[in-house]
């Protein structure tokens, strides 16, 4: 035992200064996983073993009356601050009924951020609309000053984009649009559970939208979501996901059915999901206050270093904290920098989850579903073009960022070792 131990103590005496110096800070790789799944327990198992035991999965009817979905729906509803919430199969689902709802259609233009999720560009192309891409800015999100210079007498709808758990420039953008007669859609896909200036993201445009598939805050695997306070828009959306028409337990919501039938698609939420959603969504503000708890702890531990630059935070209280993304000025710096922190086996990443839509093939060949389609055959549709030049502050910004992702799990340590790995590499890099 004595000898072992002196061996040991020697042969440390013995590594050369420089070896020690480099060893990881971590031993086992530390990377953020899916948030809601870690939370999964008895409450999701009891509300499946509920729909299997009634035998009812259909959200309308059943051998008994089910009731999973209308009540995700009235929960959601007060969570997210607004009056009426329809529960859909997805976000993307969700972002088409919003089209329908604002009546967007051939001729109509739609502002939407240069860097966001297919589902946003799909969805103006799916009603038949143009849609444009502005610039981010240090956010990440959709630039005000950008959306102003595109507005035309076309443009019917705004489309606020809060990715990666950050809210928008919400008030400018708001101001945008009152002062032009636009709609403002606000997609919190990627921040379900963020808040802007006190109030939960979604609340504040005509309409909010949230995704519930597995990469977000809390999941069903698929699932998404649309809020609003007007009861007409909510009819529109609603009679859209279910074929055009509006079942009495939602237009009983709405204070009554105020339009006819019409054409639509058939995007209902199935009573398996809405069980699930219904323990997750009583889970969301212990998700998020853990995240966001993780998060702060890293910008503490990183705003004394020396010209530190964070992504912009509009609400830093609002925020979900989902990543802390740190500006290397280049895009050789920000390689170097994910480089460095791997060998500390802490994983970084540039900021993702999203697409430079207009580096994308497709767009840029302004493909649709049919060559009569009616997104690009107006003067406009004809003249815009999709093309990495068109986005160059884009591409500058989303190339110089790089950060690391945060997990409501992470432990003490964990943490630690996040900001031991940055403060360590910072200075190399
Ligand atoms: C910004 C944004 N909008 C919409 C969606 C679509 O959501 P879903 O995957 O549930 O269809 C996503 C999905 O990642 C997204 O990131």
């Amino acid at each position: 035992m004595q000898r072992r131990k002196f061996v040991a103590a020697a042969s440390l005496a013995a590594a050369p200064a420089a070896a020690m110096e480099e060893s990881p800070v971590r031993g086992t790789p530390l990377k953020a996983g899916y948030w809601g799944p870690q939370f999964y327990d008895e409450q999701e198992r009891n509300e499946l073993l509920d729909v299997l035991a009634a035998r009812s999965p259909f959200r309308w009817y059943g051998p008994q009356t089910p009731a999973k979905v209308l009540r995700f729906e009235k929960e959601f509803a007060a969570r997210m601050g607004s009056r009426y919430a329809l529960a859909v199969t997805s976000g993307t689902a969700a972002l088409q009924c919003a089209m329908a709802a604002c009546e967007i259609g051939p001729g109509d233009e739609v502002i939407l951020p240069a860097w966001t999720w297919h589902s946003c560009f799909n969805a103006v192309v799916l009603a038949g609309a143009l849609p444009v891409c502005a610039e981010i800015d240090e956010t990440f999100n959709i630039d005000p000053a950008a959306v102003e210079r595109l507005i035309t007498p076309q443009t019917k709808l705004i489309m606020a984009v809060h990715l990666q758990g950050n809210p928008c420039h919400l008030d400018r953008l708001l101001a945008l649009a009152k002062k032009h007669g636009i709609r403002l859609l606000e997609d919190c896909a990627q921040s379900v559970g963020a808040s802007y200036g006190g109030r939960p993201l979604g609340s504040w445009g005509d309409l909010g939208i949230y995704s519930l598939q597995m990469n977000k805050s809390i999941t069903a695997g698929e699932g998404g979501a649309l809020v609003t306070n007007d009861p007409v828009l909510f009819e529109r959306a609603a009679r859209f996901q279910d074929l055009g028409g509006f079942r009495a337990p939602h237009a009983e919501a709405a204070g009554g059915a105020r339009l006819g039938w019409t054409f639509g698609a058939n995007y209902r939420m199935n009573e398996f999901t809405g069980g699930v959603l219904l323990a997750q969504l009583r889970k969301l503000d212990r998700i998020c206050n853990a995240v966001r708890q993780n998060a702060r702890q890293v910008y503490a531990g990183l705003s004394d270093l020396p010209g530190v630059k964070f992504r912009e935070l509009p609400d830093p209280d609002g925020e979900l904290g989902a990543g802390v993304f740190l500006d290397w000025k280049t895009k050789e710096r920000a390689d170097r920098f994910l480089t460095a922190m791997k060998a500390e086996n802490v994983l970084a990443s540039k900021p993702g989850g999203s697409v430079i839509l207009p580096t994308l093939p497709h767009i840029m060949e302004k493909r649709s579903l049919h060559p009569l389609w009616p997104s690009f055959q107006s003067p406009r549709g004809k003249a815009i073009r999709y093309a990495p030049d068109t986005c160059p502050r884009t591409i500058d910004i989303l190339q110089r960022y790089a950060g690391v992702l945060m997990d409501p799990k992470f432990s003490g340590k964990d943490v630690g070792d996040i900001v031991r790995a940055i403060r360590k590499v910072y200075g190399r890099v």
